[in-house]
């Protein structure tokens, strides 16, 4: 595919126009990847994988979660690569962690000690030669409750669900509409307000991926996009507050515990690449 900033590439040009035409809302040229782009930014997701492949390593009951945060920052430096997480609005570290009730954007600290039980999502962002990447696993420390299992596979298969919704011409909403309704009959809830994203040229991008939506309806999904599925999946209600005094980490109003897989999907012509996981 080859297009620029400003005109749609031949090979989906009429279809644009076309949904254009209905009333669905289309991403604007500069939301679709050329094939060089597409490249360079594979290439930063294959160090976000090694990033976080060597996080499931070293992850156990014991280590604090900046032991973590040291390990995403060697493994991605040692990749000629930045996490983009630091100094990213402020941000101070290079990983979010996020354990047991909080939802997201928990902040790895010295005095944060795993133990036996805890589930944790070790959050990771790279920056390779200026092209971004974005996911996230769950973690579970030792001898996990079958209670708190199943919601960390249950929201593993919320993304898988989800994925399944991504193809050309349809539209965003219905991938939040396959992970609500999934969660939902597990007894859980979504949250609606914090969701995923596009992402490759800069760290947030459009569109916005709410993990609720209904279907038929969001932006156009056309081969070039690149964003996230990344729901965020709580045992209890969706209600979340966000600390005051660091102004990042989100938890659960009533503790129950969350849990959050996050992928980075490419539209292709014939459906979809999942580029990192
Ligand atoms: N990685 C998060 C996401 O999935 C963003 C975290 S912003 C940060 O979009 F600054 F906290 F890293
Ligand atoms: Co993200």
């Amino acid at each position: 595919m080859s297009s620029n900033k400003n005109s749609y590439p031949a090979s989906v040009r009429d279809n644009v126009a076309y949904f254009k035409k209905q009333g669905i809302p289309v991403p604007p040229p500069h939301l679709l990847k050329t094939e060089r782009q597409i490249e360079e930014i594979r290439k930063s997701c294959q160090v976000n994988i090694a990033v976080l492949d060597q996080v499931e390593k070293i992850v156990r009951a014991g280590i604090s979660t900046a032991e973590i945060d040291r390990c995403v920052y060697q493994v991605t430096t040692d990749h000629w690569a930045l996490p983009a997480p630091l100094g990213y609005e402020d941000y101070p570290k290079s990983v979010c962690t996020s354990i047991n009730d909080v939802i997201c954007h928990g902040i790895p600290s010295e005095k944060e000690i795993l133990k036996d039980g805890d589930i944790i999502n070790v959050d990771c962002s790279t920056i390779l030669n200026g092209y971004f990447s974005d996911s996230s696993r769950m973690y579970c420390i030792g001898d996990v409750s079958e209670e708190n299992r199943k919601l960390v596979d249950v929201t593993k298969r919320c993304v898988e669900l989800g994925l399944e919704e991504v193809r050309p011409w349809k539209q965003i909403g219905d991938i939040g509409a396959a992970i609500n309704a999934y969660a939902r009959e597990n007894g859980y809830s979504v949250v609606a307000e914090i969701g995923g994203h596009g992402v490759g040229l800069e760290f947030h991008e459009d569109p916005y991926i709410c993990h609720t939506a209904s279907r038929n309806t969001g932006m156009l999904m056309v081969p070039g996009m690149i964003f996230t599925i990344e729901p965020m999946v709580n045992m209890g209600r969706a209600g979340f507050r966000i600390d005051r005094k660091n102004g990042w980490t989100v938890t659960t109003l009533d503790h129950k515990p969350s849990a959050q897989w996050e992928i980075m999907v490419l539209v292709t012509e014939t459906g979809h690449e999942v580029l990192c996981w």
